[in-house]
């Protein structure tokens, strides 16, 4: 089958190490499920594979992609839930287990024509969703949704910054967070980006490092040391930083000072549950809100997309289609 995979790392050129090419289809394995994949998106996630954050060196060859959407052998349509974990391990939530893993970090990943996923992982497409909309959810969508609601604390309507508008995560907590009734500013380098952003449902967007009309309950934070400073001194006093990515680095000064004088609170999110997802589907349905699909090409042209993905030129998802 064909698939897209790592076969070598490197931090300076990332896209080095991509193949295209033809691999062996999945075995079968009691207790898993083979998914043929229909569409399959990219995430900032596969370029850290490449660049060999995540992905030891003796799991390469290593089929990248968390996200895709398929048909099952027996004819039903699902969305693959990318992370593999037990959730008795923890505590009922499997991204508490200490074991888990996402595809292609383990278990090879989802930018293929066949996936087999622990039969957990895969939960109903919802029927309006295209193949390209579905198949953007897994990763992106869902790691916001859980900031936005299990860690962000916020119970009623409030008042949230999305820093770096135009990332995949990023994007998707601007719907998302409009979706559940929040006021939602954001943060862009790119004024088109700022107005696609406006055109989603922000509120405000503003020019990265700008200061805003207000001061905010939440951060959405995923771009890291270069918005870092901002994100803290945009909290009112109580305020919290979600923060699950740091593109620009991982090592912003901490300011500690503001932390405790303005009592903030600055609290990790990875990815989200099987029953996340689930509910995560369900609002979009609900609410009619669909994920932003930049860009669509085949399976076979996978490293144009990749090409993009490097070059941060895009607003929304990337899609590989089989
Ligand atoms: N923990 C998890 O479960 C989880 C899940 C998904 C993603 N992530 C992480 O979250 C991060 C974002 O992922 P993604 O897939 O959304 O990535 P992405 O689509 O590549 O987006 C990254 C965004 O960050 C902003 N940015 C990058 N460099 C910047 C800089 N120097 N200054 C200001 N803004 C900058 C850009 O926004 P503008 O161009 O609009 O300024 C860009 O669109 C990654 O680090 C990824 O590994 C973590």
């Amino acid at each position: 089958m064909l698939a897209v995979s790592c076969a070598s790392q490197s931090d300076h050129q990332p896209l080095s190490g991509l193949v295209v090419g033809d691999v062996p289809a999945p075995a079968e394995r009691p207790g898993w499920v083979r998914v043929h994949v229909r569409a399959a998106a990219l995430n900032h996630h596969d370029l850290w594979s490449l660049k060999g954050v995540g992905l030891p060196a003796d799991r390469l060859p290593m089929i990248l992609g968390c996200d895709a959407a398929g048909v099952l052998d027996d004819g039903s349509e699902v969305v693959v839930h990318a992370v593999i974990g037990d959730p008795a391990a923890g505590g009922g939530d499997e991204t508490l287990d200490p074991g888990r893993t996402l595809l292609s970090e383990l278990h090879p990943g989802t930018l293929a024509e066949q996936v087999l996923v622990p039969s957990r992982n895969v939960v109903a497409k919802p029927t309006e969703m295209s193949w390209a909309e579905a198949a953007s959810v897994p990763t992106a969508w869902l790691t916001a949704y859980r900031m936005l609601t299990t860690r962000s604390g916020l119970v009623g309507p409030g008042t949230v910054l999305v820093q770096g508008a135009g990332g995949g995560v990023a994007s998707a907590a601007i719907v998302l967070a409009k979706a559940l009734g929040h006021t939602v500013f954001c943060t862009s380098r790119d004024p088109d980006k700022r107005e696609r952003a406006r055109a989603v449902g922000a509120d405000v967007a503003v020019a990265s490092g700008e200061r805003l009309p207000e001061k905010v309950d939440v951060v959405i934070e995923t771009v890291g040391a270069a918005t870092w400073e901002h994100s803290l001194r945009a909290l009112r006093p109580g305020g919290r930083i979600v923060v699950s990515g740091a593109t620009s680095g991982m090592n912003p000064p901490a300011a500690l000072n503001r932390v405790y004088f303005l009592q903030l609170s600055v609290i990790g999110s990875t990815m989200g549950t099987r029953s996340e997802l689930v509910d995560m589907l369900a609002l979009i349905e609900r609410s009619g809100i669909r994920p932003m699909v930049s860009d669509v090409r085949p399976l076979s042209d996978a490293r144009a997309s990749f090409e993009l993905l490097e070059r941060g030129d895009v607003f929304g998802k990337l899609v590989l289609t089989v």
